[in-house]
């Protein structure tokens, strides 16, 4: 679909590549420059009651507060503002109930990426005869349908704008739902909210959208149109993630909004890895930060999946694929796989972030447990199958950071 936003692609070109822009207007949804375009893009999903589903810091800090609502005016709407970072199905439900209320037949998502998945189960649950019923939500593309969904990402990092999951924790364990209905079909990439990102949240959503990159390069659902989606997105976010934190320029925070949006894409139809997984609970029982999470065990994992052999290969294209697919994430951060650990520490020094678990507050008599607590079936898209002690292991390196001779250079 083309990108609705005449002023987008001129103004883009700035900043990525005609490689980057062509992959953008090929992924399957409409990708609109702005908030300006919110308008059209209600007209195009054929709204006449909306939920909105709004982080009010972010709109807040974007000064687009007023711009927002006198669109929203114009509808019967509902606004759902009662949800925080981490959201839970209780979140999901009340915001269901919000569009009932309203009878809404379209809802717009403007926040990060915990917004977005509050409004992805809302659109599902407005559609259902009682309130949210969760596990009516089928892995298939069959049997539901969700209201249309029209996303503005307020963070460069989840990538929620471009994928068809949504997450949500229920009794403090993460639960996430796969369905088409819960992919946006319109896309707001609005650059005065990757402005308006502190650093600190710029540092923490712009390393999720590395994990996401890296991760889907050596996913077992890694395809060819995934792999082209995480390379230029790794290319834009290694190359501009410390900029846009440290020194905010326009520049590289439009870079990361874009990475950010093809690392969305990659892991649309990849999905992530053992990071991810071992991530839940650090952010579940420590409060750190998901994307600095993953971070935390991104080198760790990567380093470990580099050494897949036959007997624990995971990945039905066989352990020298596996060891070729990090060997080519590796290289995306200037690194063979060993140096993974190094400069990823690196890069979270570089943005003032704690570069090992003991540093970000992790208990090491919780290792065990941490190891033990990781979801089994979260593992299956990992390309290594781990035992729980290699699981404990990995924990046990991320936790002491030991790094001073992991600084490989790329092996060609
Ligand atoms: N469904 C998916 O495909 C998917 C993918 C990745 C992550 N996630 C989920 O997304 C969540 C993380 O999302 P996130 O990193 O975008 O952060 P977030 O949505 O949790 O927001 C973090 C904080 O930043 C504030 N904020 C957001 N945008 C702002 C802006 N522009 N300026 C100032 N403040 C702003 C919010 O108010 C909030 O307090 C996690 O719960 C994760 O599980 C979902």
């Amino acid at each position: 679909m083309p990108i609705a936003d005449s002023d987008a692609p001129t103004t883009w070109s700035k900043w990525i590549g005609t490689k980057d822009l062509t992959l953008v207007r090929g992924v399957g949804q409409a990708v609109h420059g702005g908030l300006h375009e919110l308008p059209a893009a209600l007209t195009a999903c054929g709204a006449t009651r909306v939920l909105a589903v709004v982080d009010e810091g972010a709109v807040r800090a974007a000064g687009v507060a007023r711009e927002f609502e006198d669109v929203l005016d114009r509808y019967p709407h509902e606004l759902f503002t009662q949800f925080g970072p981490n959201p839970t199905v209780q979140h999901a439900a009340a915001a269901t109930a919000a569009a009932k209320h309203v009878r809404a037949d379209c809802v717009v998502a403007v926040g990060g990426g915990s917004c977005l998945d509050v409004a992805k189960l809302a659109a599902v649950g407005v559609r259902q005869s009682g309130g949210l019923d969760l596990a009516a939500i089928p892995p298939s593309s069959d049997g539901c349908d969700g209201a249309p969904l029209i996303a503005a990402p307020t963070t460069s990092g989840s990538g929620s704008e471009a994928t068809h999951f949504a997450v949500a924790y229920a009794n403090a364990k993460k639960k996430s739902f796969a369905h088409p209905t819960l992919r946006p079909r319109h896309v707001l990439l609005d650059r005065r909210f990757a402005l308006a990102m502190p650093p600190g949240l710029a540092a923490a959503a712009g390393l999720d959208a590395l994990a996401q990159s890296l991760e889907s390069r050596w996913a077992v659902g890694a395809d060819e149109r995934s792999i082209e989606y995480s390379a230029a997105a790794a290319g834009l976010i290694a190359g501009s993630l410390v900029e846009s934190v440290t020194a905010g320029t326009e520049s590289a925070r439009l870079r990361m909004m874009i990475g950010a949006f093809l690392a969305g894409q990659a892991i649309n139809r990849s999905k992530t890895t053992a990071a991810h997984a071992m991530s839940y609970q650090l952010t579940s029982r420590y409060k750190i930060p998901h994307g600095h999470a993953v971070a935390l065990l991104l080198g760790w994992v990567g380093a470990a999946n580099a050494v897949a052999s036959a007997g624990d290969c995971n990945h039905p294209g066989g352990d020298e694929h596996v060891r070729r697919s990090v060997r080519a994430a590796g290289a995306w951060l200037g690194v063979a796989p060993a140096g993974l650990p190094g400069r990823v520490a690196s890069l979270l020094e570089q943005l003032g972030l704690a570069t090992n678990l003991r540093d970000a507050g992790v208990n090491p008599d919780d290792l065990a447990s941490l190891a033990a607590g990781v979801d089994p079936t979260r593992l299956g898209n990992n390309p290594r199958r781990f035992t729980s002690d290699q699981l404990h292991a990995i924990y046990r390196q991320a936790w002491d950071g030991n790094v001073r001779d992991r600084t490989a250079a790329v092996d060609d």
